[in-house]
């Protein structure tokens, strides 16, 4: 199944961003896109992006495997990044994560029997001073994430 007309017409709203002949620019912005609609980036959806912008399969790909943001491997519904660098670790991100993973009954980079979610370990998300934080599908960040915080946004994403 192809991007959709919608996702290539986002895709050429960020080209229309860039000069013509500075297409690869709009690489992150269109892998998001299409990271949108196929949930994950499979070699196909790479090559796919790098066909509509007409830049080398490599440059997309690369920028793909660079990133966290992006997954390179199918994942659930909902993939919760949790920071654990070190001043999040400081804070209390270690323990989050173990809740986490208690309580999701995975480890990081696994997913959930029923495919909702996947566990991720992130890097620093420019919140340190709002640790433990996590970040639901790259889009949404979690604040000061206790285990009761914890329990309530599963609850809510379930
Ligand atoms: S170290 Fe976790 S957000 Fe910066």
């Amino acid at each position: 199944m192809p991007l959709s007309q919608d996702s290539l017409r986002k895709i050429d709203r960020e080209l229309a961003k860039y000069p013509a002949d500075q297409r690869q620019s709009a690489v992150i912005a269109a892998l998001t896109i299409a990271q949108d609609h196929y949930g994950w980036l499979s070699l196909d959806a790479m090559d796919e992006v790098a066909k509509y912008l007409g830049v080398p399969a490599i440059a997309v790909q690369e920028v793909a495997t660079f990133y966290n943001m992006f997954a390179i491997k199918p994942v659930g519904k909902f993939k919760i990044s949790i920071c654990t660098n070190l001043p999040c670790a400081l804070s209390g991100a270690e323990r989050a994560a173990l809740y986490l993973k208690e309580k999701l009954g995975v480890d990081f980079t696994e997913t959930t029997g029923d495919g909702q979610f996947t566990l991720i370990e992130g890097e620093c998300m420019g919140a340190c001073g709002d640790a433990p934080v996590l970040l639901v599908n790259n889009k949404r960040m979690c604040s000061l994430m206790s285990p009761e915080r914890i329990d309530a946004l599963l609850d809510e994403l379930k």
